[in-house]
């Protein structure tokens, strides 16, 4: 199995990092694709807990190459702290490969995003304030400025230079603020991040082909989810990038036929950070005991998570657009109270039901969920390590999941302990 994919089912916070943790050891190179420091991925080894936001899953392995593709928006300045702290904490981070062709997010694009949300009102998005929207929109714009960029002063200097003569005139005349000076930031960011990003800065195309043409395993660990998408999430409340399995096509420069095996993550209920459309959200009780026994908090906004019961027909569609040959189920742990557990196995939309998810936003924002209540185990999953540890109850509810979404689950999550896992069935 040379090249997997690790992709969010949900909107995000599934416990990628942890699965991309577990499955890096019997890969050469883990690979993020999209996505930047609005990301928070947790590892915890050994009761230590290590929350990532722009460096790969896979770092805290000797034997991995952790590589940031092209697809990815870095704010180097961030880069550069994530680095300083693995390496305070005794990870060595020195294998690590950045793209050169990966956007930069500067302090303008994160004062822009602040001041978008703001002027949004009622109607923000709830973004995570990192500037990874305005980056990405100037990528698209072409007026982005890239990693390699940072090895040519005269090119970073005449780019900052044209990019801020537009983007002055926007804080000024739009929002009163005040603008950024290019030429001091060409200094600020050629004396103290060029020297520090530039033995990292790689052709990590050639990377990732190199080591599949060696028939050595890739990992491409994706960032947020498929509902949180730009094209196929629930626009606008979504992040700018593609998270779904064919953005690490884009996002890393390989050609779909590469890929062979293709995991998705998905907790045993739902969360959502941020403002949209969430079917199976619970403003109860039983939200917020979900909220207490999952710790649902943003890992680096630590803004509370919006909870719900797991939702089978935007898992159906996940399946979809993801082509996943296998499910992985995370926090199943957290269940472990309930008298009942429910799954919504179809929507109510004016009086029709539908198992799959509505293509318009609109019958979604009307989707009253139809649910199946099912038992549940009141059993301390925690310490459950083989597929013989589960009760009947959960063995029945992760049974039930499967034949709803149509794909086998293969792990599943018993707590946020890298050994906290029960390897359900051997990968497809
Ligand atoms: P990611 O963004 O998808 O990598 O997920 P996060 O790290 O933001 O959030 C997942 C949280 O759940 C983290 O605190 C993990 O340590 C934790 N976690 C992951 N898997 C499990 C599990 O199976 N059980 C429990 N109780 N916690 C888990
Ligand atoms: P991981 O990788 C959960 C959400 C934000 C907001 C929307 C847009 O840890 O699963 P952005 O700053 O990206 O422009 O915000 O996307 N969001 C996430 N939600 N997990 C994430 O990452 C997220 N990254 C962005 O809350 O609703
Ligand atoms: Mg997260």
């Amino acid at each position: 199995m040379p090249a997997t994919i690790v992709v969010g089912t949900q909107w995000g916070d599934e416990g990628k990092g942890k699965l991309t943790d577990l499955i890096a050891k019997e890969m050469s190179l883990v690979v993020r694709y999209q996505g930047g420091h609005n990301a928070g991925h947790t590892i915890v080894v050994d009761g230590e807990s290590f929350a990532l936001q722009l460096l790969p899953s896979g770092v805290l392995y000797d034997h991995i190459v952790p590589v940031i593709g092209n697809g990815v928006v870095v704010d180097p300045v961030v880069l550069l702290a994530e680095i300083d702290s693995l390496e305070a904490r005794g990870i060595d981070c020195s294998r690590l490969a950045v793209s050169g062709n990966a956007h930069l997010i500067f302090p303008y694009h994160q004062e822009l995003d602040r001041l978008i949300e703001r002027h949004l009102g009622k109607n923000k998005l709830g973004t995570t304030k990192r500037g990874i929207g305005p980056t990405y929109a100037d990528k698209a714009s072409r007026v982005g400025i890239r990693v390699q960029d940072l090895l040519d002063e005269k090119i970073l200097r005449e780019k900052l230079r044209a990019v801020l003569g537009e983007k002055n005139l926007i804080l000024a005349k739009v929002y009163n603020r005040l603008g950024f000076d290019p030429d001091e930031m060409a200094d600020r960011y050629l004396s103290e991040v060029a020297p520090r990003i530039a033995p990292y800065v790689s052709d990590t195309v050639s990377l990732v082909h190199e080591a599949l043409e060696a028939g050595r395993n890739v990992l491409f660990e994706g960032a947020q989810a498929t509902f949180l998408d730009l094209d196929h999430g629930t626009y606008p409340f979504v992040t700018s990038s593609n998270p779904i399995a064919g953005g690490a096509c884009v996002g890393a420069g390989v050609g779909p036929r590469h890929i062979d095996r293709i995991v998705g993550i998905a907790k045993a209920y739902v969360t959502r950070v941020g403002s949209g459309p969430m079917p199976t959200e619970l403003f109860d009780e039983v939200g917020d005991l979900l909220v207490d026994r999952g710790h649902e908090y943003g890992v680096n906004t630590k803004r509370r998570r919006r909870p719900g019961w797991f939702d089978a027909v935007m898992l159906r569609h996940a399946v979809r657009l993801n082509s996943l040959s296998e499910l992985a189920i995370t926090k199943l742990d957290i269940l472990d109270v309930f008298p009942t557990v429910k799954v919504c196995v179809a929507y109510d939309i004016n009086g029709t039901r539908h198992t799959h998810l509505p293509y318009h936003q609109s019958d979604l924002h009307a989707a009253v969920p139809v649910y199946e209540e099912l038992p549940g185990w009141e059993t301390d999953l925690s310490g459950a390590r083989e597929r013989g540890d589960l009760p009947a109850a959960a063995r029945t509810y992760l049974e039930f999941l499967e034949e709803q979404v149509g794909v086998p689950i293969t792990f599943v999550g018993t707590g946020p302990g890298r050994d906290q896992y029960v390897r359900r069935a051997d990968a497809a």
